[in-house]
């Protein structure tokens, strides 16, 4: 093949460029550095890494991931090493990855997600910070955040204003209209929006009649969901002027252009890696292939292409 053949995979976004547009999302490939023996990290755009709160957190109790039909439980409740453990054990190793890292960011309150950016900024290695203002599994979780277009608002104003970096807001699914929330993100400052996180949801043994995750309920990922991911990331895409990171189900290449069709600038592989810890490399080398057999040259002109008619009112 002539090197003027060979598809540009390059997507830019809040001033990162990436060397194709699949990122690791962030709570299924650990800091990274853990899979640097298994993927070849100089293949893929980059990784999201396991939410950071101000303390280190132990999680929620076993079990607490179930599989189901075409997808997963979870209800890890955030277990992490906290901010400041985080700066001095696995940073001076993340830097020397050849692939992107961007860190994902979580608290209880305004004050302590604003407190883990400030920790975060003092240190090099980072390209952007990922706002989890989604997550349905810990008590005063992000999700309080996220669903509610004021308190996001006001989270998202102020963690911006402390943060050094580009701000990448992860929006909840758990919402009734994610226009208004991606719009209340926008409007607020963020560099860039990120969805989705899982879906809220809850499994039942039915023989001991109890909940099979010992928080309750869960959030469900996976093949599962991406139908539904993919009506969001479209709507969210269309509703705001800045850059889409679209997730939910991708597990193949194919999976990946749809989201990039429906609006999204780079795409995130999250439950896919549970099942084949290669997941990342092999959707971003299988783009390479999608894209030569369908002759697309830049794989940037596939943002937001899907051909749909009329828009629904968002
Ligand atoms: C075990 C597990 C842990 C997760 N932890 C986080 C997290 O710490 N922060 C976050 O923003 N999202 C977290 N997520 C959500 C994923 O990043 C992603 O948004 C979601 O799983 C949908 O993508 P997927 O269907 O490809 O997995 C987690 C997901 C799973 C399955």
């Amino acid at each position: 093949m002539i090197a003027s053949h060979i598809p540009d995979l390059r997507v830019r976004f809040c001033g990162i460029e990436l060397r194709n547009p699949v990122l690791a999302a962030s709570g299924t490939f650990g800091y990274g550095v853990e899979f640097e023996d298994i993927v070849a990290l100089n293949k893929i755009g980059g990784f999201v890494t396991k939410g950071l709160s101000r303390e280190a957190m132990a999680g929620n109790p076993a079990p607490r991931l179930i599989e189901t039909a075409a997808g997963m439980l979870n209800a890890v409740g955030l277990q992490n090493v906290g901010a400041t453990e985080f700066v001095k054990s696995k940073l001076p190793a993340i830097r020397n990855l050849p692939c992107v890292a961007i860190a994902n960011v979580f608290g209880t309150t305004i004050g302590a997600y604003c407190a883990v950016i400030q920790t975060l900024n003092e240190a090099d290695g980072i390209a952007a910070y990922e706002l989890n203002a989604s997550c349905p599994n810990t008590h005063n979780g992000g999700m309080v955040f996220g669903t509610d277009p004021l308190m996001l608002h006001e989270l998202v104003q102020r963690a911006k204003a402390v943060s050094r970096r580009p701000l990448i807001v992860k929006l909840s699914p758990n919402v009734t209209s994610i226009a208004v929330i991606a719009r209340a993100a926008a409007d607020a400052g963020a560099d860039a929006l990120s969805l989705v996180n899982t879906f809220l949801s809850l499994s039942i043994d039915a023989k001991t009649r109890k909940a099979r995750l010992s928080h309750g309920t869960g959030g469900l990922s996976g093949p599962a969901i991406k139908p539904l991911a993919l009506r969001l990331v479209y709507e969210a895409a269309h509703a705001v002027e800045i850059p889409v990171l679209g997730m939910g189900g991708i597990t193949t290449a194919e999976d990946a252009v749809e989201f990039m069709l429906a609006g999204a600038t780079a795409v995130q592989v999250g439950t896919a890696s549970y099942a084949d810890p290669r997941a990342v490399e092999r959707i971003a080398e299988g783009l390479t292939k999608w894209c030569t057999r369908q002759r697309v040259d830049k794989i940037a002109s596939l943002t937001g292409a899907l051909e749909m008619g009329p828009r629904p009112p968002l």
